[in-house]
């Protein structure tokens, strides 16, 4: 993964797939870094899609101020299925050359980091990715940027619903993000005070859910947080919550899924210092003739993953975390 021949001297950084809180905090770091270093650095407009057309803007550390409390990404963001193919990466890596550009810094999920993985590969061309996606599903580093914010979006809407759940003794099933990641509906209902939580991971024992409500009851526990992520195999948030209605006609249910509001907001101080030290690391590790490896931090500890490694391999949730949402739940 060194290739210590790589002679950079401007460098391009897009993002691409799914914004997520934080990306602008690592723009910012890329283009300031690459200043520090006497690289020129350019941003590539609307991820693949913008590097395909050649629609690049010079990246100065000016052009960066200001943004590093801004959600969304400056440089806009899109899903390519182009770049899905060879023929599409190799527009790209035409507009890389004729813009003397000697690298490109990815920020994205899953589908940007392999996307990144074969371009790097098919044109022998220097490659970093940074994690950045809500979802928090990559192999290689604890957090991707986005996920600490959105779990904070999600508890802080969560509180509200509780309040309203509380009023009218009433069963809420609040659906969150992650459409094959548990990762966001874990630590949300964990933090949020769930009594169950529905991932994509695991399967959704019903008649427990069932009996934890009826022993709740008894106990003088009269509203309950149900949360269910997007991706469950059992069902949505609607489809749970009609059928314990089913089951139950004298409950009184509501359901709310909070969809792309956890995808916006200012980043949580957390993610723009993430994003500022996985920024920092993609210049330097570029400058010293590393490629194809994702930047992230483990333990504390920043680290280097191959793309490969990073696309394969699964990012797990911690079940037993789900054991400490059911243990609490009474
Ligand atoms: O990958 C991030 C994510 O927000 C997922 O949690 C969600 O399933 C998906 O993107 C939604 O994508 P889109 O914004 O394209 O509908």
């Amino acid at each position: 993964m060194r290739d210590k021949s790589i002679n950079v001297k401007k460098i391009a950084v897009l993002t691409s797939g799914g914004d997520a809180p934080g990306m602008n905090a690592a723009i910012r770091a890329v283009a300031r870094t690459a200043h520090e270093n006497d690289l020129l650095c350019a941003g590539v407009m609307a991820g693949y899609k913008g590097l395909m057309a050649g629609d690049f803007m010079p990246l100065g550390p000016r052009s960066v101020g200001m943004v590093l409390g801004r959600g969304g990404t400056l440089l806009k963001s899109s899903r390519s299925k182009e770049f899905t193919t060879y023929e599409g990466r190799q527009k790209a890596y035409q507009q890389l050359k004729e813009n003397e550009i000697d690298a490109l810094i990815a920020i994205g999920g899953n589908g940007t980091l392999t996307g990144a993985h074969l371009f790097g590969k098919e044109f022998a061309f220097p490659v970093i990715g940074i994690p950045g996606s809500i979802d928090n599903d990559l192999f290689g580093t604890d957090y991707s940027l986005g996920f600490q914010t959105a779990v904070q979006t999600a508890v802080e809407a969560i509180d509200k619903i509780r309040d309203t759940a509380t009023s009218h003794d009433r069963i809420f099933f609040v659906e969150v993000m992650g459409r094959d990641s548990g990762w966001i509906a874990l630590h949300t209902a964990l933090a949020s005070g769930a009594i169950a939580v529905a991932l994509p991971e695991v399967s959704f024992n019903r008649e427990k859910l069932l009996k934890t409500v009826l022993k709740n009851g008894r106990l003088g526990k009269l509203s309950s947080i149900v949360v269910v992520a997007e991706g469950c195999k059992e069902g949505s948030a609607g489809s749970l919550a009609g059928w314990m209605q089913h089951m139950h006609p004298e409950y009184d249910i509501r359901v709310t899924v909070l969809g792309h509001l956890q995808r916006g907001g200012p980043p949580a101080a957390p993610d723009r210092i993430l994003a500022s030290q996985l920024g920092h690391a993609a210049v330097k590790a570029l400058l010293a003739g590393s490629t194809d490896v994702m930047v992230g931090q483990i333990n504390n500890h920043m680290a280097l993953t191959p793309l490969i490694d990073v696309v394969e391999k699964d990012n797990r949730i911690d079940t037993h975390l789900l054991e400490l949402v059911e243990g609490l739940s009474n």
